[in-house]
């Protein structure tokens, strides 16, 4: 089978990039936490959602544009902020121009591999992501060049309990690919010519910093330096979120809300929207999949604020049953991971490309000519789907 050119599934995408990535860089990407039952509830719970299809009376024009955060983007689905160190040598610049390519938003992470300067040149709709790390002062720094560089929102992580076993166990990441790190980690490199050529080409090795949380002209701090920092930062209250919001004073996004009380206080502190999300399975195992989650807060809060979903998107029918839940969009992580393993660039506009197909013939089955058309009666939802979790 051939390993380049187009994909047509993400499945397909994510098996080539488990042949052409590392192992230990592979499942950094694959992540979860303890058991992984979340990661994998995430998945299990879009399959046990269902439609009823129409078969005349359908209709010819189907419309997938919306906007979020006020960005119009041309279908409902957007970039989530991901570290990718080590996948790519064009990183999250790539992703951000697959993005614009295809006329859809950008994420970036704090833990990011680029800059934001170039990865907001590349997509003028790009949000920064910030954990709440390192102090007041360093997040109104980190905030202030973010805004300087032209991101358009920011998102505030802040699901995240610090777990750090997981059964089927963790890749070895080294602080930094010094040549003691080189030397241990050739023998994964050589056995994945493709993906050392690309780094080869750039006379480069993946260099594992964090170049968003520098502070002034000092060098970018290691991943693990800034894990560290993080770690150490006394946790925020929803005080504090009012507070980032308030200094950011533009759109504002709380990413990894799971409860209906958490979302009314998300409300409460003056986010524009909130994204229910369980970190892509990899925070609080045993914690449910976000879409299970969906239904009850956007019955709570949908007409107050934006709401989005992430955690599973893997097809068009899934954004679709987002869409259908209450969600304004959906974000994606490992989607757009595997196709920035598997063809860079293309790679990500092919994933995309992928979803939009998807969402175009559901909508077609479902006899509807627009996302905005779908309600929580255009899916299956079987008895006991839902979790309606701090009502
Ligand atoms: C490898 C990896 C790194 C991630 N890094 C971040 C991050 O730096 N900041 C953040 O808010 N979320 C991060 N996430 C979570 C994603 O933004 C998103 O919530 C999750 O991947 C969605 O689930 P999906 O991968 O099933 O689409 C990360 C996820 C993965 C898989």
């Amino acid at each position: 089978m051939p390993t380049t050119g187009w994909f047509e599934t993400v499945a397909e995408a994510q098996r080539r990039a488990a042949k052409r990535l590392p192992r230990s860089v592979y499942s950094a990407l694959i992540a979860g936490s303890e058991r992984g039952t979340t990661v994998e509830d995430n998945l299990a719970a879009f399959a046990e959602l269902g439609f009823a299809p129409h078969v005349a009376g359908l209709s010819s024009k189907r419309d997938q544009s919306t906007t979020i955060l006020g960005q119009p983007i041309s279908l409902p689905v957007f970039i989530s902020p991901t570290g990718v160190q080590a996948v790519h040598p064009d990183g999250e610049v790539a992703v951000a121009r697959a993005a614009a390519a295809r006329g859809t938003a950008m994420s970036l992470s704090s833990f990011a591999s680029k800059p934001i300067e170039e990865v907001a040149a590349a997509n003028p709709q790009t949000f920064f992501q910030m954990y709440w790390s390192g102090g007041r002062d360093k997040m109104v720094a980190r905030m202030e060049r973010a805004r300087a560089a032209g991101a358009v929102g920011l998102i505030m992580t802040s699901d995240w309990s610090f777990s750090n076993g997981r059964d089927w166990g963790s890749p070895k990441i080294p602080e930094k690919m010094d040549l003691k790190a080189m030397l241990r980690f050739a023998p994964e490199g050589l056995a994945r010519p493709r993906w050392l050529l690309e780094f080869a080409k750039t006379g480069k090795v993946p260099d594992l910093t964090a170049p968003n949380l520098a502070e002034g002209r000092d060098p970018a701090p290691t991943f693990f330096g800034a894990y560290g920092e993080w770690m150490q930062t006394p946790l925020p209250t929803w005080d504090d979120v009012a507070w980032l919001r308030e200094r950011w004073n533009g759109p504002f996004l709380l990413k990894g809300v799971m409860r209906v009380d958490d979302a009314k206080r998300a409300v409460d502190a003056g986010v524009t929207a909130i994204s229910v999300s369980n970190h892509g399975g990899n925070n609080l195992d045993g914690t449910p999949a976000s879409i299970r989650a969906l239904p009850a807060i956007a019955e709570a809060v949908g007409q107050q604020i934006e709401i989005v979903l992430d955690g599973g998107i893997r097809r068009g029918s899934d954004v679709i049953k987002a869409v259908a839940l209450g969600a304004r969009a959906v974000m994606i992580g490992r989607a757009y991971l595997w196709g920035l393993a598997a063809g860079g660039q293309a790679g990500v506009e092919n994933v995309l490309d992928v979803l939009r197909g998807g969402i175009d013939s559901a909508l077609l089955g479902l006899g509807l000519s627009s996302v905005h058309d779908l309600t929580i009666d255009s899916v299956i939802i079987p008895a006991g789907f839902r979790r309606d979790l701090g009502t």
